[in-house]
């Protein structure tokens, strides 16, 4: 009997072949997540799972698959939507996306830099809306991204992607990692705390994993940290950043501006706080959203996934511990 799997959503068909040519697989239609009633009734009985990002795959949901689920494989690098301790207990596999996204993520982190200094959005909504009369000496001023300081929270694989471009750009690299691994200690640019990186820094770009402990990293006492022209960049995950002391840091002028991938909630209303500031930036989760870099997720979360099926080690396993399991 071939094995049965749920896609949450449709995904690049270069992934649902790989999957096609060695499962049954079930794919959630539409561009809208499935409700959670849908979801838990698709689980159920399936051996595998491929997860989008917006989907929460926690304990009612493993419950709901059964005793026949192996490998839950998440097509994103951040597994955060996974209770993963759990799938670990239960001897479930956890596979994500690294390395294949890291480019992308980093050209897009740089692209939100540059358009929130610039105040790209801003011109072009003046071009649009047939405000513009000429070329004026002090038109749209923004600030310089060369010969600027750039602090990196987290210097994992998209943090340094963001370094190497950062160079190319004659920026003053530092960098602050609260979950710090040992090669990362030999870096240069290296900041003790947050707040000195923070106090340093003409840009911040947070490029940390969301969990417990990055959870409102960066909250009012960060803001009161940061320099009044800094502009903060986000391509993490919202709640790394606290939504209501952002809104005040912006509302009091406390930092120059803010260029959001990520928010919290997300999607944002379109009535939210956020959404008056001209210098807040917001796009709707796309960092990875190249057409190469979203076909090798697929393929990479699908090849996680059978791997798992045919009981071999997935390539990007994140829970190690639960193999041999069950
Ligand atoms: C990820 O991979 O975690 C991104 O947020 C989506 O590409």
């Amino acid at each position: 009997m071939r094995p049965r799997v749920f896609v949450t959503r449709p995904i690049l068909d270069e992934g649902l072949a790989i999957l096609a040519d060695a499962c049954d697989v079930d794919v959630w239609p539409g561009d809208l997540p499935p409700p959670r009633a849908d979801l838990l009734e698709r689980l159920r009985g399936v051996d595998g799972v491929l997860a989008l990002l917006s989907e929460r795959i926690d304990a009612e949901a493993l419950d709901a698959a059964g005793p026949k689920l192996r490998v839950v494989a998440v097509h994103a690098v951040g597994v955060d939507n996974v209770d993963v301790a759990e799938a670990t207990r239960r001897g479930v596999l956890v596979t994500n996306t690294p390395d294949v996204l890291t480019e992308t993520t980093a050209d897009f982190a740089f692209a939100l830099m540059l358009a929130a200094a610039r105040r790209i959005p801003e011109a072009v909504d003046v071009v649009r809306s047939g405000e513009w009369r000429c070329w004026g000496p002090k038109v749209l001023l923004g600030r310089d991204v060369h010969g600027a300081e750039i602090g990196i929270v987290g210097l994992g694989r998209i943090g340094r992607a963001v370094a190497r471009r950062a160079a190319g750009f004659d920026m003053r690299v530092r960098w602050f990692d609260p979950l710090a691994s040992g090669d990362a200690a030999t870096t240069p640019g290296r900041c003790d705390s947050l707040g000195g990186l923070l106090a340093a820094s003409d840009f911040v770009t947070l490029h940390v994993p969301y969990g417990p402990a990055t959870h409102h990293l960066v909250d009012d006492a960060a803001f009161a940290a940061m320099r009044p022209e800094a502009i903060l960049v986000n391509t993490s995950r919202g709640p790394v950043v606290d939504t209501q002391a952002l809104v005040r840091a912006l509302a009091s002028g406390r930092i120059a501006g803010a260029a959001l991938d990520v928010t919290d909630p997300e999607p944002l209303p379109p009535d939210h706080p956020l959404l008056g500031f001209k210098n807040c930036l917001v796009v709707p989760h796309i960092a990875s959203a190249s057409l190469a870099t979203r076909a090798q997720m697929s393929v990479t979360a699908a090849t996680n996934l059978v791997a798992a099926l045919r009981d071999e080690r997935p390539r990007n396993l994140v829970n190690p511990e639960a193999m041999g399991r069950r």
